[in-house]
């Protein structure tokens, strides 16, 4: 086999084989195929797109290109839950001790954030103290004694995805269906997960900005959980504007022991009942999601959620004391790094646009421009209305934390772009907008 013949054929929209797709990713691994084969190679998928059966192919393939985590020693079964990106998306910090408190073992891999989007492994970090570098061996221990270990995902999961997401992204070929299906269901394959719940974002701040295509990327990735084996359902959840109130590291960690002491917002409390009520529904502990929401607001409210969360970071080297003392985390963020942001006009919030508040927040030194990129883990925004919200001019909507006032007024001229007012009032977007349980 070569690899231009096999690029011809998909440049001439024909199928590929799987092992033909198998050959592909086995020798771009052993570095066998040079970057400038496999980039033509990637282009030609962007304009051709694959059939559903080389999506399977090139799943499997890149999800046995690596190391592969096996779960099978911890009791039960093991539901993984996956967000395909947004601002302000603290789900996992929560639906984590939520569902482990009810008995459902979490064993999960995250990733840092890149771009305006954050990442799991940078908001637990921002807790002084806590790790995310476990072993393997670790990892499955602190599962069996506490049921839930969060860890950075291995460098060698899914490693042909790895080496392929970072070409991606310098070859304008991130935004193709098949392969960021490929590349999120590859991960969570070889995670080892029973089960996938997949968290679909649509909207400004999302890869899929329309309904259309997030619905046709959500079924594509219940298709593939479900032929390889794994129980996989997709929630579509809008990302127009941010989730919850706030958008930074440690800010972010706040608002999610806010919610897990009962008291969070609205809309991130309702995702994560929806996300974690299916969670619970896919791990066999609930017959209906119904049910699985009743259970999860009672430790939500009765304190059994942040009690979990308390021991989790606790295992994990974090130190809990600054989350239990007076004032919480909130005694570290530093007010004299503040600026407020005034509404410019009298009327309804319109628009609070997710991408722009992403991008307003990079400025602030909360997220990573490349993989190598420090960051700040006490920058990010606190938002104090959301969109359909009755403002007046000059009213604060929102409040940005940098490491100084160069960072702070960078941020204030990105923030201004994401509002647009309106004169009357504003049909707000529903949170939860599809819920994908079947392959089509
Ligand atoms: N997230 C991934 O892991 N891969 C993609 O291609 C896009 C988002």
């Amino acid at each position: 086999m070569r690899m231009v013949d096999l690029i011809e054929k998909k440049r001439n929209d024909h199928s590929l084989s799987e092992s033909e797709i198998r050959y592909i990713i086995e020798h771009y691994v052993k570095k066998e195929i040079p970057d400038y084969q496999m980039s033509a190679f990637l282009m030609a998928v962007y304009f051709r797109g694959m059939s559903k059966e080389e999506i399977f192919f090139l799943t499997k393939a890149m999800a046995e290109s690596g190391e592969q985590m096996d779960l099978s020693s911890i009791p039960g079964i093991k539901v993984d839950k996956h967000s395909t990106g947004g601002v302000g998306d603290k789900t996992t910090l929560i639906l984590g001790p939520m569902t482990a408190a009810l008995g459902l073992p979490v064993a999960k891999m995250s990733g840092r954030g890149l771009g305006h989007t954050g990442g799991t492994i940078d908001k637990l970090e921002s807790i002084p103290g806590f790790s995310t570098r476990l072993s393997p061996e670790v990892f499955l221990d602190h599962v069996k004694k506490i049921q839930i270990a969060l860890a950075g995902q291995s460098a060698t999961l899914a490693l042909a995805d790895k080496m392929i997401y970072a070409l991606r992204d310098v070859t304008a070929t991130v935004d193709s269906m098949p392969l960021i299906a490929s590349s999120i269901m590859s991960k969570k394959i070889a995670s080892g997960a029973d089960a996938i719940v997949l968290d679909v974002k649509v909207g400004s701040g999302a890869f899929m900005q329309t309904m259309e295509s997030a619905r046709e990327l959500a079924e594509e990735m219940v298709e593939l959980g479900h032929q390889a084996g794994r129980t996989t359902i997709a929630v579509l959840s809008d990302m127009n504007q941010p989730l919850g109130m706030t958008v930074g590291n440690l800010l972010e960690v706040i608002e999610a022991v806010e919610t897990l002491q009962g008291r969070g917002p609205r809309d991130l409390r309702e995702l994560c009942l929806e996300l974690g009520a299916w969670m619970l529904y896919a791990g066999g502990l609930v017959m209906e999601p119904e049910d699985g929401k009743e259970k999860l607001r009672e430790v939500l409210d009765n304190g059994a959620a942040y009690k979990k969360f308390l021991e989790f970071v606790a295992m994990q080297g974090g130190d809990t004391s600054l989350i239990e003392q007076e004032g919480g985390l909130k005694e570290l963020l530093c007010p004299e790094m503040c600026q407020t942001f005034y509404a410019e006009e009298s009327g309804y919030i319109r628009k609070m646009d997710a991408f722009e508040i992403g991008k307003a927040s990079l400025a602030l030194g909360a997220g990573r421009e490349t993989k190598e990129s420090p960051i700040d883990p006490l920058a990010g925004i606190r938002l104090l209305k959301k969109v359909g919200d009755p403002v007046e001019k000059g009213e604060a909507l929102a409040i940005l934390y940098a490491r100084d006032e160069a960072h702070c007024l960078e941020g204030i001229s990105r923030i201004r772009q994401a509002y647009a007012y309106s004169p009357a009032p504003v049909e707000t977007e529903p949170l939860i907008k599809k819920i994908i349980t079947i392959p089509s």
